[in-house]
Order: structure tokens, then sequence, then C-alpha cells
């Protein structure tokens, strides 16, 4: 016979919302639209130091970010050593290298030509810091057995979502950076083998020179559907 556990769940009031009229709130989201919109990936930092309490306060909205069963499947590590660094750019570089010019198909190659990226990774040791988020596609209980984890790649992804539009909001620059294979980052890390690199997160302030790509987005109408 199967045993049923039911823990009872505790309620609490919620208290983080209060009743707002439509138009505040669209005042609201149109000045978070104004700013959000501008976020662009950066590739160019300049050599400002960001003071570890900054980085703290935004991992602090990663971390808050829901996941599949309140499971948080993620480790964050920050990176601000630059010998550390300088390690994760020549993996990275190393990597990028067979990347650029023996495994990628050329219709990827071709994708990635307008963004006029190559084997080069720079911002790896010029930005402020590098966050590496992992994903933990199971964890541990109490007794050490081993834990689901539920909707992994999804919880991961709004967490690091999350993160990068707080960084924005807070006036820092951040590039999305995923070298494939990424495997060394557990080494330089010291991170267990169950837990599996999700991406790099390089964050600091723009050089005062930096460019980034001339793109474009797809129409509003062709990704948005509204059914009313
Ligand atoms: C999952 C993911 C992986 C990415 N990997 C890289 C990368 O390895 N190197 C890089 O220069 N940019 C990378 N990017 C940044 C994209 O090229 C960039 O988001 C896209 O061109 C749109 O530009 P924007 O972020 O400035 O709006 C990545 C973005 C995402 C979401």
């Amino acid at each position: 016979m199967m045993s049923e556990i039911s823990i009872p769940p505790k309620l609490v009031p919620l208290t983080s919302l209060q009743q707002t009229e439509d138009d505040e709130l669209l005042v609201r989201a149109t000045q978070l639209q104004a700013d959000l919109t501008q976020r662009r990936s950066v590739r160019h930092f300049s050599n400002r130091v960001v003071p570890n309490a900054i980085i703290d306060a935004c991992l602090r909205v990663a971390v808050s970010a829901p996941s599949g069963a309140n499971r948080q499947p993620w480790h964050f590590v920050v990176v601000q050593d630059p010998k550390i660094k300088r390690l994760i750019r020549l993996a990275a570089e190393a990597e990028e290298h067979t990347f650029y010019h023996e495994r990628a198909p050329k219709d990827w190659l071709q994708a990635l030509a307008p963004l006029g990226t190559d084997d080069q990774k720079p911002f790896l040791d010029e930005a402020s810091h590098l966050i590496v988020i992992f994903a933990q596609p199971h964890g541990f209980g109490p007794d050490g057995d081993r834990l689901r984890h539920y909707y992994v790649q999804e919880s991961v992804g709004i967490a690091t979502g999350m993160l990068i539009s707080v960084l924005h909001q807070t006036g820092l620059a951040s590039l999305t950076h995923t070298p494939s294979p990424m495997n060394f980052l557990n080494t330089i890390l010291e991170r267990p083998p169950h837990e599996r690199p999700f991406l790099i997160l390089a964050v600091g302030h723009p050089a005062s020179d930096a460019m980034v790509p001339d793109i474009e987005r797809k129409s509003f109408h062709d990704v948005v559907t509204y059914l009313t």
C-alpha cells in the first residue's frame, strides 16, 4: 500500500501588494517599460569596480525568484578575484576557439555575424564581477538523500532574468555569456558534479566608448497575441 504524506500548508497574509488604481499602475508599467527596454548586452566594460554590497542586493532579488515546487535549484558564484577571472577567460577562449573555427555550424556563425562576436572574450577579465550561475538538476535532503528538482531550466532562467533586470535598473551593465561546453567552470570554481554551469553573467560599468550591435526586435504583434 502506498503511504500518503500530507503536510498541511502554512499560509500567511499577502502583504507585498496594495490595491492600486489602474492609472497609477499604467504610469508605473510605462516607466518600467521605458527603462527596461533600454537594456542591452554590453561587451565593453570600464575598470570601475562595483562594490560587493550592490552585487549582493541584486543577487537577493535573483534568489527570491519563483521556482518549480520552490526547490530553488540554483547556485550563484560571484567572482571578483582577477586570477580566477583570468582562468575563466583562458578556458572560455579555448572552448570558443574550437567553436568558432571547428564546431559551429554555418547557420550559427551566420546568426552570430551581426553581433560581431569572436573567440576573444576580454570582458571576462575586464568586467568588475563575473556571476557564474549553476543549475542543480537535483539537490540533497536533510539526510543527504537525493532530492528531486522540478522545472530546473525554467526556474534558473527566470532567476537569471530577474538578475539581469535588477542589474540594469540599478545602473549596471551585464553580458550573458555561454561558452560551450562549460564544464571547466566546475573545476575552476570547485563546484560539485551535480551542479551544471548555466551561464556566466559579466557585470560592471560600461566602458565610456562601449558600442553595441545595431539589432532589430521582432514586431510586437508578431510575438504577442491577445484573446479578449
Ligand atoms: C542564453 C543566452 C546566451 C547568450 N550567450 C552569449 C554569448 O556567449 N556571447 C555573447 O557575446 N552574447 C551572448 N548572449 C547575448 C545575446 O547575443 C544578446 O542578448 C542578443 O544579441 C540581443 O541583444 P541585447 O541583449 O543587447 O538585447 C546570450 C544571450 C542569451 C539570452
